[in-house]
């Protein structure tokens, strides 16, 4: 009888640690998939803007269609999903300690060699008695990101840029610096 005991509650350790396991490898996938779809969406939305109208009309793009781009797949995923940096343009876009500390370790990452589009970190975290799923993803900084996100911003975006944003951050970057990140948050049922 103790023998079955025994046994019966290693499987339920295993269960519970096997629902853990495929609860954050689910998350991650989702996480992945979230992500992927966000980068593309706001890069051809980007892409095209630049073409049609250049970057002063491609601010629109990314002061308008990028926070509708997040609340869609928020909901679509059932979590979380923003972009955030060590310097942001958008106050809201600001990131908390635990999104500071993961970009702190991007860029250390990144110093050691680690190239930035493979710069992913997930971890669960806990809060008092909620806990949480989260994960972040690396933003390399290419050519077309400098002409809003670079050292020498031309007229009129400059001037249109400031207007938007009085306190931008995001501005002094150069080509192959991590420009920020994804962030995802999901809340666990209790
Ligand atoms: C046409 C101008 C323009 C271009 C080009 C551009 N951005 Fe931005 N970017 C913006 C604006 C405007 C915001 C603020 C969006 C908001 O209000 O949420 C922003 C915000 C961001 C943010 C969110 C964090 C923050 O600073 O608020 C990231 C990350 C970002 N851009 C990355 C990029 C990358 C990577 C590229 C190149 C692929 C790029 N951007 C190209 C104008 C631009």
């Amino acid at each position: 009888m103790k023998k079955l005991m025994i046994l019966s509650c290693a499987l339920i350790g295993l269960t519970s640690h096997t629902v853990i396991a495929n609860e954050q490898q689910e998350f991650q996938m989702q996480s992945k998939a979230a992500i992927k779809e966000f980068a593309t969406t706001l890069k051809s939305a980007l892409v095209g803007a630049m073409k049609s109208g250049g970057p002063t009309e491609a601010i629109q793009v990314c002061n308008q269609v990028a926070p509708t781009i997040a609340a869609t797949l928020s909901e679509k995923y059932g979590f979380e999903i923003a972009r955030t940096s060590l310097k942001v343009r958008n106050p809201d876009n600001k990131a908390d300690c635990w999104e500071r500390k993961v970009l702190n370790e991007f860029e250390v990452r990144k110093q050691a060699g680690e190239e930035i589009k493979t710069l992913t970190f997930s971890e669960k975290v806990t809060n008092g008695d909620s806990q949480e799923l989260r994960m972040m993803k690396a933003i390399p900084t290419g050519a077309v990101c400098l002409k809003c996100h670079g050292s020498n911003i031309a007229e009129p975006v400059q001037t249109s840029l400031s207007e938007l944003y009085p306190e931008d951050q995001a501005t002094g970057f150069s080509l192959g610096d991590i420009r920020g990140a994804f962030t995802i948050r999901k809340t666990l049922e209790q």
